[in-house]
């Protein structure tokens, strides 16, 4: 379709998600950058979680028109002439491969820290993801009216435990109920947490020195003097900003700030919108580079979402648009089976109002109704486009179960819904090497529900799951294996391309191993 704004409206999408550990805080502050944006009005509306009270959220009344849970998705607003999107990376019980691969649909990432407890175990896994999609993250270091740890302790733990240069925009000035304000390195000047104590002014600006005037009563302060010191010390011996590394995800510029209090946010976010690109150009299976300025429509399916309401079999497929413009209507073609698609039965996640019929661009991303068609890495086009997108990478999963069906006379319909949710994405599947017993793999214990709900629902297919636990699995090289290297300690499997794969105990287990074979080389998948 001919758009002649195509590329203004391009330019300005900034989608990303926000990655953390559970109780970090994504959630206060996406409802802070919702009320800047005005997509909400009021706090406690993205997940009503202690008072239960969802029926608040404008969200939920997507989900009630449409009748599909879309709920916290993706968030859209605009700030500032940029279109935001904010894609939900579920955490706690609701993580899942979908988590994951919602990182394969952004354009950059936030990570949420706890001045208190630092890097944690899920950041650590979703950062990980990030960074091998070489993509800028951006580090907000959260709960600053807290008392928690040292700021500098923390600079040095994000490096030396995520291997990344850090860069500190702005600087605590006291934390706690000693929280006086941010020295912000970036934008020269100190933003008072209380003006009211002070003059009035919350933010003072700095002189050539890099002080806030003299006769202001903050000086007088010794945290004040401190922070000089260390921001002068970070000057020499720290990173320098440097905004090529941050584009390839080898520095991460670091904010702080206090979501709950609201301190600090606005200024993330408006720095944050200064650097966090653009959406840029896809690759194609053939390696060819499609750009987000390209005429025609494409995009591909990045997470399938059922309706867990057996009355409604229908599901949604999220799809990232990568070019062209998305119409209401509009005709495409499903790459991997050539079939003809038609767009008209589409969730939009609209800024301001629903009611405003909205252009989806590169950036944006659109929820596709869908009775089955659609798997996970299928790739839509329009016309003579003609692309497939990469496929999406498989994560490791962590989680194991052993699967049978209940009634041995449904075979078949047991065997058709294993293949398919497999095929969709849904769940891994594995077999015991030699006796063909199946194992079901996941990154998250929520998967195993959808996938025993499913095979019931969708199947008629009832399951008969026995967890096995926490497994490391690891691929090993067909001409390595010799089956006498299974033990009591590892279960050896292949996956449904044949591939042969250990699942270890523990880490005990797999450098056991490693050790006793040190030609075989152990591999993991993302
Ligand atoms: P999550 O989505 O990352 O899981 O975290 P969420 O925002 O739900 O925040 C987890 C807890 O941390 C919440 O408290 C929240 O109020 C608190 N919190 C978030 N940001 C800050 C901050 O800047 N300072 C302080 N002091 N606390 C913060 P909760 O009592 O567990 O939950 P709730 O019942 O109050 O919602």
């Amino acid at each position: 379709m001919n758009n002649p704004n195509l590329k203004e409206q391009v330019d300005s999408r900034r989608t990303f998600a926000i990655i953390s550990h559970p109780d970090a805080g994504k959630t206060t502050i996406t409802e802070q950058l919702l009320l800047f944006g005005g997509a909400i009005r009021q706090a406690g509306t993205v997940k009503g979680k202690k008072t239960g009270n969802f029926a608040k959220s404008d969200w939920m009344e997507i989900e009630k028109q449409r009748g599909i849970s879309v709920t916290s998705s993706v968030m859209q607003f605009d700030y500032q002439n940029k279109r935001v999107n904010i894609l939900d990376t579920p955490g706690h019980e609701d993580f899942s491969e979908d988590t994951y691969r919602t990182l394969m649909a952004v354009d950059s990432a936030v990570m949420v820290i706890d001045s208190a407890k630092g890097i944690e175990a899920q950041t650590k896994k979703l950062f990980q993801v990030v960074k091998r999609r070489g993509i800028p993250i951006f580090t907000f270091i959260n709960k600053l009216d807290r008392d928690g740890r040292e700021p500098l302790e923390l600079l040095e733990e994000l490096e030396e435990l995520l291997d990344i240069e850090s860069y500190p925009m702005n600087w605590p000035i006291g934390m706690g109920k000693g929280m006086e304000g941010l020295y912000d390195i970036y934008n020269n000047r100190v933003e008072l947490y209380r003006p009211e104590n002070y003059d009035g002014e919350r933010l003072i600006p700095l002189d050539e020195n890099g002080e806030i005037p003299a006769s202001h009563p903050l000086t007088e302060q010794s945290i004040y003097t401190q922070v000089l010191e260390e921001v002068e010390l970070l000057k020499e011996a720290g990173d320098e900003f440097d905004t090529e590394k941050i584009a390839r995800g080898e520095q991460t510029p670091v904010f702080f700030g206090s979501a709950l209090t609201n301190f600090g946010v606005q200024t993330f976010l408006e720095t944050f919108l200064q650097f966090a690109p653009a959406p840029y150009a896809h690759k194609t299976m053939d390696d060819q580079m499609i750009s987000p300025y390209e005429e025609e429509f494409s995009g591909f399916v990045f997470k399938i979402q059922a309706n867990m309401n057996p009355a409604h079999r229908d599901r949604i497929a999220f799809v990232r648009v990568c070019s062209g413009t998305f119409e209401r209507g509009m005709d495409v073609a499903l790459e991997r089976t050539g079939k003809k698609m038609k767009l008209s039965n589409v969730t939009q996640f609209m800024a301001d109002s629903r009611e405003n019929v909205q252009e989806a661009v590169a950036g944006d991303i659109i929820g596709v109704y869908d009775t089955g068609n659609y798997q996970i890495g299928d790739t839509l086009y329009e016309g003579k486009l003609k692309v497939a997108y990469e496929e999406l990478p498989s994560f490791t999963p962590e989680l194991f179960m052993k699967v049978t069906a209940k009634n041995v006379m449904k075979q078949k319909s047991f065997h058709k819904g294993i293949y398919q949710l497999v095929q969709e994405g849904a769940i891994q599947l594995y077999k015991t090497y030699l006796t063909d017993e199946y194992i079901i793999g996941a990154v998250g214990q929520l998967q195993f529900e959808v996938f025993q709900h499913r095979m019931l629902n969708e199947y008629n297919s009832e399951v008969i799951m026995t967890p096995m636990g926490n497994k490391i699995a690891r691929w090993i090289e067909p001409e390595d294996l010799d089956e006498r290297m299974s033990s009591s300690r590892n279960i050896l499997a292949k996956d449904r391309f044949d591939q042969p794969l250990f699942l270890f105990e523990n880490q005990f287990a797999e450098r056991w191993f490693a050790d006793k074979y040190p030609n075989v080389k152990l591999k993991s998948l993302m």
